[in-house]
């Protein structure tokens, strides 16, 4: 049972080129170093959590991570996260989860991100199945925090350089690159309990609310903010599998519903606009706006161009007709038991489980997104601590 509900948390030579080309877009001879971010600290739900509901709760189980790590690396996917590729493309190691007590390293930064969560904490008084109780707040001014005040006093406790290197040092929080990859959860919760126009009239706090963990960051010295929008929630693949007879109109010409779609745009205007809004607020800020939707949704309404299949279909599990066996879950089917095991080519799949993304797609919107061609300013990840080029 508790696999089941797990499956719903959602929810040098280089950068010189990109310098380039960059400068080339812009104004040429104003081209920047590179930003050099010691570390990266990160805040999210299973889109990019490395590791910590996996910690705190049970782990995911194999065939997840099977196409990279070789076994279960605490990712909803069968690999690496488009988390995984920015550390990669900065030149850090992959993020530890802060809740990970086993085997973490948090040199280069920690990752808050917990499957399931959501921007604004969700019923207090009943454990929802899916629901991760590390809301963003719970993230930011508890988690963070504490990890903030508690491995600076370690790190001057500490006697050697051997105690000391697992450890980020304080100076490096204010140039650490601060990412955010959080909202999907909000809206499905939102799409379960709530008419649309309930959740619409809701945007605005959940908007205001991720506003207030940026606000609260900065408060804490952290200068450079990298925010994901929320992607097409209605193409997935699990929004869809139940419905047999949609009427005309309901799904959009490349099978998402249209409705979840237009709510995540209408979020992610909100979204913009806010970020727009804290550039004036928090002055010292370098706030880059990151177009996840567009990139997501390029890829889903143009699979066979970029060598996918069919973006409804699922990698790994069964599903057939009635048949929902979800990805790493058995079930007994007419006398015998059945695995929810990987398909052949996980490469060519959009979707890994249903609900996330597999590693090549991610990949995939990890190329589109680095580069700061769906960013807002046109920022590459790897000068994100400058507000102009
Ligand atoms: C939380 O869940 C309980 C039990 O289902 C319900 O009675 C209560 O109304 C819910 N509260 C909110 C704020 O949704
Ligand atoms: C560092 O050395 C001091 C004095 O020997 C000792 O009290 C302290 O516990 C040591 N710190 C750590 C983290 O081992
Ligand atoms: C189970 O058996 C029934 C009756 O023989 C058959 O119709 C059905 O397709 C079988 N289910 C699976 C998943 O093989
Ligand atoms: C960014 O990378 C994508 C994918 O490789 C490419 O199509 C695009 O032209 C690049 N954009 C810029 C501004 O370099």
């Amino acid at each position: 049972m508790m696999n089941n509900s797990r499956l719903m948390f959602i929810i040098g030579s280089n950068i010189l080129m990109l310098v380039a080309t960059v400068g080339g877009r812009g104004q040429p001879g104003q081209a920047k170093p590179a930003c050099n971010f010691p570390a990266i600290y990160n805040f999210g739900d299973s889109n990019s959590d490395t590791g910590g509901i996996s910690a705190v709760f049970l782990p995911i189980p194999t065939p997840y991570g099977n196409n990279f790590f070789k076994r279960p690396s605490g990712r909803d996917c069968d690999g690496r996260l488009i988390i995984d590729f920015i550390a990669e493309h900065l030149g850090l190691p992959y993020l530890s989860a802060y809740l990970n007590s086993i085997g973490s390293n948090y040199r280069h930064g920690a990752n808050f991100a917990t499957g399931g969560s959501t921007i604004r904490r969700q019923n207090e008084t009943i454990f929802e199945a899916g629901i991760s109780p590390f809301s963003l707040d719970v993230q930011t001014t508890m988690h963070f925090d504490q990890f903030r005040w508690r491995t600076h006093d370690l790190f001057n406790q500490a006697n050697s350089s051997m105690e000391r290197e697992k450890l980020p040092m304080a100076d490096e929080f204010s140039r650490a690159l601060y990412t955010f990859d959080i909202g999907q959860n909000d809206l499905s919760a939102g799409f379960r309990k709530l008419s649309n126009e309930q959740l619409k009239t809701a945007l605005p706090d959940i908007v205001n609310q991720l506003a207030g963990s940026v606000t609260h960051l900065y408060q804490q010295g952290a200068r450079t903010f990298w925010i994901h929008n929320t992607g097409p929630i209605g193409c997935l693949p699990v929004a869809t599998l139940y419905i047999r007879n949609p009427s005309p109109g309901y799904l959009d010409k490349f099978g998402c519903i249209s409705s979840q779609n237009e709510m995540a745009m209408e979020f992610n205007n909100q979204l913009k606009a806010r970020v727009d809004k804290l550039r004036i607020e928090l002055p010292e800020a370098s706030l880059v706006y990151v177009d996840i939707y567009a990139a997501k949704y390029g890829l889903i309404s143009n699979t066979n161009k970029h060598g996918f299949t069919d973006p409804k279909k699922i990698c790994c599990g069964r599903h057939d007709g009635d048949l929902n066996i979800w990805c790493g879950n058995k079930a007994m089917v007419n006398g015998s038991e059945v695995f929810g095991g990987s398909c052949a080519d996980p490469s060519t799949y959009v979707s890994w489980d249903g609900v996330h993304y597999s590693q090549a797609a991610n990949q995939w919107v990890a190329n589109l997104i680095l580069n700061g061609s769906y960013s807002d300013p046109p920022m590459p990840v790897t000068h994100a601590c400058y507000k102009h080029l």
